[in-house]
């Protein structure tokens, strides 16, 4: 389908990019998988240019040539996105690496895409500006694959996820031509809305080559409490009841006992007594500015917290503490990939469907025999169910459980919910895009990469 690159084709790539023209082995296995499960598929050669120019050269020349190019940013995804099925052409972006210009007059970041998540929000906060999305991978991610995923992660309950923030975006089309989406301002009604299409995207219309973010005062206090009970979905239904009382938490995240539990394993941290009758804890935070207010928050959210059926309550004493124990929750995903081949499922639901969903899953594994571990983002209604292969046989793993996914997804829908909160699609949700769309709403979406990406040279595989 697409052509194979051969040394003509090096010869080009070297006289745009020079010595940042790689066909080593090494190199193109690094680039052959990100964090999805266990899936490797070589490039033929992995380009890293620095500059939107260099980009659009090597697009003009994929486009004519009809070579595939799969962008590629830190590879921390879980939805395949990065992984180049067709070979091809891997594009690093991993060369753009510069915070432009933090905007303190009108609270707004220009940065380049491959820089990494934690070092943007550092660079800011430096200036007393706080940009909020925060993936569990935020210390190696780059903001512009969370751009590309529309990324979330705790903070979203309170503060929203990536689109929220992107106000602006520099692309290079596969055509070559180099152009903005939008306007670097806060409201926005002119025209169709190019900036927010890209977002979230996943690299399958056009490559970032610069983002305009906008920020908010940090937030100068945050008080975090771990609160187990006995039952998961009580814990899920109390999620629901403190956003009722009129708190909004900056974090209100959910662990099974099993997350937690093999996390405190992985990490050697046993600091959290799990006692037998935990079924499940929330891991819920509260910032601001007047450390009163907070206070006052706890204690609204400890007499919600009374109607229900819960162990003693953990409050943070120090700075150590809570970074401990946001350490746990942002370790569950990797300490349940160390400990069993597992599928990570990103559904989202509306937040009062969360114990229903909770309950097909377990009901659903119970019919086709598999154990899950489910965590993630409960006042978003965002669970991670992360399906671990155990005991299944390679025929069971592979043959029945997308059938049992299926049923899942198809539950999630009738819920009002969606297939993916903030993993994306990418290369291994695709097969089940037509439970949450319609055909007329999938042949939108072709019609749209038609109009960025005639040929399909970009990113091809992906979402549809
Ligand atoms: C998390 C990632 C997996 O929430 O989304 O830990
Ligand atoms: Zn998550």
């Amino acid at each position: 389908m697409y052509k194979s690159i051969g040394s003509e084709d090096i010869s080009f790539f070297e006289s745009i990019v020079q010595e940042r023209c790689f066909v080593d082995l090494e190199s193109l296995d690094m680039y052959s998988h990100d964090e999805t499960e266990d899936i490797f598929i070589l490039p033929e050669v992995v380009l890293k240019p620095s500059s939107a120019e260099e980009i659009s050269s090597i697009m003009q020349y994929c486009n004519e040539q009809n070579l595939c190019v799969t962008p590629s940013g830190a590879r921390t995804g879980l939805s395949g996105g990065a992984i180049p099925v067709h070979h091809g052409v891997v594009l690093s972006m991993e060369k753009f690496d510069k915070v432009i210009e933090i905007d303190e007059q009108n609270y707004q970041v220009t940065v380049e895409p491959g820089v990494i998540t934690e070092v943007l929000q550092n660079a800011v906060k430096e200036k007393g500006l706080f940009y909020p999305p925060d993936p569990a991978s935020k210390g190696s991610c780059f903001i512009g694959g969370n751009v590309s995923e529309n990324s979330g992660g705790p903070k979203a309950v309170k503060y929203g996820v990536t689109n929220e923030y992107v106000l602006n975006l520099q692309i290079v089309l596969t055509s070559g031509e180099i152009i903005w989406t939008g306007a670097n301002v806060l409201k926005n009604a002119t025209g169709y809305n190019l900036t927010q299409l890209i977002t979230g995207s996943e690299g399958t219309l056009a490559i970032i080559t610069k983002i305009v973010l906008k920020l908010i005062t940090h937030p100068t206090h945050d008080l975090l409490m771990l609160v187990p009970f006995m039952d998961s979905e009580v814990a899920c239904d109390a999620v629901g009841a403190i956003l009722r009382n009129g708190i909004t938490p900056s974090g209100m995240e959910f662990m099974e006992r099993d997350a937690l539990i093999w996390t405190q394993e992985f990490l050697n941290d046993r600091s959290i007594l799990v006692e037998d009758n935990h079924a499940a804890h929330l891991l819920i935070e509260v910032d601001g500015f007047n450390p009163e207010i907070l206070m006052s928050d706890c204690t609204k959210i400890m007499d919600v917290l009374e109607q229900f059926e819960t162990g003693e309550i953990l409050f943070a004493e120090s700075q150590a503490q809570k970074d401990a124990l946001w350490k746990l929750r942002r370790s569950v995903g990797e300490a349940v990939k160390a400990n069993s081949i597992y599928k990570e499922e990103d559904t989202v639901v509306p937040r009062s469907a969360l114990p229903a969903l909770l309950n097909h899953v377990k009901r659903i594994g119970y019919k086709y025999g598999f154990k899950s571990v489910c965590y993630g983002h409960a006042g978003d209604g965002n669970l991670h169910v992360n399906i671990i292969k155990g005991e299944l046989t390679d025929k069971q793993w592979n043959e029945e459980l997308p059938i049992a996914i299926r049923e899942l997804f198809t539950e999630v829908v009738k819920l009002g919910g969606t297939i993916s909160g903030e993993h994306g699609i990418g290369l291994v949700q695709k097969q089940y895009m037509d439970i949450p769309f319609s055909e007329k709403s999938l042949d939108l979406m072709r019609s749209i990469k038609a109009v960025f990406d005639p040929k399909g040279i970009l990113n091809p595989g992906k979402i549809i």
